[in-house]
């Protein structure tokens, strides 16, 4: 959550800082500011809203500046206003910070800053710190970075910091635990970002920092050190990340524009490693632990929201190849527990940023407790990616828009490839059906563009559903998660009631919710469990509810029963879930468009939450 952004060098900052900002919104989006050094002194700018309002509102003040910081935010302590915005300035005046991250005993340090008469002007942990790091200057009679590195060891919590001070012009300082921080270099300049999005233009060359670093960062200087003020030598890593990716390429949203992706993204993930002629795929990353998950006792999934979601249909698909019982947890009750884990345990985390705060936390708890960690990370180099032993990159490209899609589709790809890897070498599935997977994965690309091209009625079936007040979505089997997702989306972007549940189950109590204004979404492709889901929708038709159902082409049946329909070419029951899901995404789309809502930066919500 909060997108941190900050510029030293000879260029302009403030048009760097404010480009950055709109590319990291998708972090958080409730207030914007922005710390600039100039000719004034250290001047900030700052209001509750998106960045462009606080663009519209500081239009004719001096921006001039070759240095400055700048923080789009999401709420953690204090509601969305103009004095909770970040940058925070220190109490004596001369301390710009922006923060990412949350400061878990600020009670106690704001307590002990109060009794020494220091006046809070904001519900901020982060002024807090800025003022217990300006009081430890103060007292130690200390460089910045020696305050810093004191008072963050005093601190709990994760933060990304950035701090501007009066006194050193052109210096930023710079320290991490638990959020991400990622410098770009360049001959005479330095770049810092939560990602790499605010650097692309300028630089391919990047040092992603490391929990409990603390960099001083000038125009030609780059320092880095850990909080034992121990020189560290900054790795410095060639970004594979082109500006075309991060940008909406003439679609109205970047979530239509990730959705439309997909063939592609899908296509990326399996390019090189899955070679169905061949019958065999390579995932490097796996490789080292085929032996480990081949004999594993259990594999445990965790993750949160959409990648749970993956975890579900994964954990259905891991049964049935391997024969490995699976369990899915979702991170931040797995992290809280005290759950059992066992010599023989894999453990498999899935995320889209790499940065979920609940998912890195319940794996350093895992690996501390000895199980191998594998990632199925999208971000590279990301805190998850580097906290994991090993695993495979999702490749589905930057996702901006709020809301899951290629993400998602990617990491079912992923894990169809790990389990078919897996179950083959195990020797539980036959060389025949192994072979038939494969072909099958590898016409999902093709499958997937050709439910894209037949997804022109989502529109109107979307203006014909977007007044019902709630929605049902069921589905069995590998379709029950897709049904959970297809409810997720629809709630994120369109602000609607949405339930997802097992078809079956819906009789232990949704069905009392069943009238003639309730659109109920069925998961009804072709598979094992096809039939009992008939079923399912006679009892809803029974009850006069409105079924609105994702069918397999060509599937009569469905369709007379179904009020409205919406279509997916014929495919292996396994690799089904990777189509059945894009007409709900697109579902959700268009509904949160008819109501006029901002889909890509929907309401309360962060794509990276960074926070617990
Ligand atoms: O980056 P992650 O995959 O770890 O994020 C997990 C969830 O926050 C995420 O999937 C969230 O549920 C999506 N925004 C849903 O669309």
């Amino acid at each position: 959550m909060c997108g941190i952004v900050g510029y030293t060098g000879p260029r302009e900052a403030y048009p760097i800082i404010i480009k950055g900002l709109k590319r990291l919104e998708y972090r958080g989006y409730d207030s914007t500011g922005v710390a600039l050094h100039n000719s004034d002194g250290l001047k900030i700018f700052k209001k509750k809203g998106k960045v462009a309002e606080l663009e519209d509102a500081i239009i004719g003040k001096n921006l001039h500046a070759t240095v400055g910081i700048g923080h789009t935010r999401w709420a953690t302590h204090g509601e969305p206003s103009d004095r909770n915005a970040h940058p925070h300035r220190s109490a004596g005046g001369k301390l710009a910070m922006i923060h990412n991250g949350i400061i878990e005993n600020y009670i106690q340090l704001k307590q002990e800053l109060t009794n020494k008469g220091y006046i809070f002007t904001s519900e901020t942990d982060t002024e807090v710190l800025l003022n217990f790091i300006e009081e430890i200057r103060k007292n130690n009679q200390c460089y910045l970075e020696e305050a810093v590195r004191v008072a963050l060891k005093r601190v709990t919590g994760a933060y990304v910091i950035l701090i501007l001070d009066e006194d050193n012009p052109d210096t930023i300082i710079a320290a991490r635990k638990g959020s991400p921080l990622v410098i770009g270099v360049a001959k005479g300049e330095h770049f810092l970002g939560s990602d790499a999005s605010p650097m692309l233009e300028y630089t391919k060359e990047v040092v992603y920092v490391n929990d409990y670093e603390l960099a001083i960062v000038k125009p030609d200087q780059l320092i880095l050190k850990n909080l034992g003020n121990e020189k560290i030598t900054p790795y410095v890593q060639k970004l594979d990340l082109e500006l075309a990716a991060i940008e909406k390429g003439g679609y109205d949203h970047f979530m239509l524009k990730e959705i439309f992706e997909q063939p592609q993204t899908i296509y990326d993930c399996l390019r090189g490693r899955l070679d169905a002629e061949a019958g065999t795929i390579t995932m490097s990353g796996i490789q080292q632990y085929t032996e480990q998950i081949v004999n594993a006792n259990r594999i445990i999934m965790v993750a949160c929201g959409t990648s749970w979601h993956a975890g579900l249909v994964a954990e259905y698909i891991f049964e049935e190849l391997c024969r490995i019982n699976v369990e899915v947890e979702y991170a931040s009750e797995f992290r809280y527990r005290n759950p059992v884990i066992n010599k023989g345990d894999v453990i498999i985390a899935i995320s889209q940023s790499g940065e979920t705060a609940d998912t890195l936390v319940a794996i350093e708890n895992a690996k501390q407790k000895g199980a191998i960690i594998l990632g199925v990370v999208n971000v590279v180099g990301s805190s998850i990616a580097r906290t994991s032993h090993g695993g495979a990159y999702t490749h589905a490209g930057p996702e901006i828009g709020v809301a899951s899609t290629k993400a998602f589709t990617a990491q079912l790809a992923v894990l169809t490839m790990i389990a078919l890897k897996i179950g083959y070498i195990k020797g539980t599935i036959s060389e025949e059906r192994y072979r038939h997977l494969l072909n099958e994965l590898q016409q999902i690309p093709e499958k997937a563009a050709w439910t894209l091209k037949h997804s022109g009625k989502i529109k109107e079936l979307a203006e014909k559903y977007k007044d019902a007040r709630d929605f049902l979505y069921l589905g069995r089997g590998y379709n029950f998660p897709v049904a959970l997702e297809g409810a997720l989306k629809l709630k994120e972007i369109s602000y609607l009631h949405a339930e997802g549940y097992p078809a079956a189950e819906m009789k232990h109590g949704p069905i009392a919710l069943v009238e003639k204004t309730l659109p109920v979404v069925f998961v009804a492709t072709r598979d094992a469990w096809h039939e009992k889901v008939i079923s399912n929708m006679q009892e809803i038709k029974a009850r006069k509810g409105k079924v609105v159902a994702v069918i397999t082409e060509g599937d009569k049946t469905s369709e007379q029963l179904s009020d409205d329909v919406m279509i997916v070419p014929e495919a292996d029951e396994i690799v089904a879930p990777m189509l059945s899901v894009v007409p709900l995404q697109l579902l959700a789309y268009y509904i949160g468009v008819a109501k006029g809502y901002d889909v890509d930066k929907p309401r309360n919500l962060a794509k990276s939450v960074t926070v617990e």
